[in-house]
């Protein structure tokens, strides 16, 4: 299957690796866009429906199965998200901001380390770009120590495998740059309300703020 390249206008998306603080900056965008009035729906993967569930079970180590398993349910998980009656398309549709706490890219991240690239490629395939894509730079070795106080420590949360992720991340970026998407690299290490800024400063831009 030839990749969608539609774009959805008024989707944006944050990436990173395990505590590059993408939930915080969605929650600091919520609340700007609450302060000034802009219909909006925030929203993350995995969600909170049934397979993103199950996808939390196997994140967590409770249930085990096969990589391309888990790839193939994030993609089940993902196309209700965006196609499913309340997702993505039918908010965008709805004329609301929709902000997503990750998105096909992570899939192709994480992944890929252990499920061919391609079989991952093609299962994400059938999703629209976003109109802006954040991915929020943070050193591996700088995001262990940030979620080193969680409790809770998911099968992906090892160095060596974030690390793993981080690269790959820079080969997704690459291959999705060009194609009408805004892909922005924000230093993640800076102070939370300065990244928060730059990425107000780029989401007003979208026509829906000048309506
Ligand atoms: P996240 O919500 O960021 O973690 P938490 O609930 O602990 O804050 O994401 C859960 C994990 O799932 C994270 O390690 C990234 C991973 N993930 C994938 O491997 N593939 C995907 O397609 C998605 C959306 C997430």
């Amino acid at each position: 299957m030839i990749r969608n390249t539609e774009i959805l206008k008024n989707f944006v998306v944050f990436e990173g690796l395990d505590g590059s603080g993408t939930t915080t900056q969605l929650d600091l965008l919520k609340r700007r866009l609450e302060t000034v009035g802009i219909p909006r729906w925030c929203t993350r993967e995995p969600t909170r429906g049934v397979v993103g569930q199950l996808i939390r079970d196997v994140l967590s180590g409770g249930v085990s199965c096969e990589p391309a398993t888990l790839a193939y349910l994030f993609g089940a998980d993902r196309w209700e998200h965006v196609f499913g009656a309340d997702g993505v398309r039918a908010h965008v549709e709805a004329g609301e901001v929709v902000a997503s706490d990750r998105y096909f890219f992570s899939s192709l991240a994480y992944q890929s380390i252990d499920v061919e690239y391609d079989i991952v490629d093609q299962i994400n395939a059938p999703f629209p770009l976003p109109e802006i894509l954040f991915f929020l730079d943070v050193p591996a070795d700088v995001c262990a120590e940030r979620i080193s106080t969680r409790r809770n420590v998911e099968i992906f949360e090892t160095l060596p495998y974030q690390t793993a992720v981080d690269r790959r991340y820079r080969e997704v970026l690459q291959r999705h740059t060009g194609h009408g998407m805004q892909v922005f690299v924000l230093d993640g290490t800076e102070d939370q309300q300065k990244i928060a800024d730059h990425i107000w400063n780029e989401i007003t831009k979208l026509p829906i703020f000048r309506t």
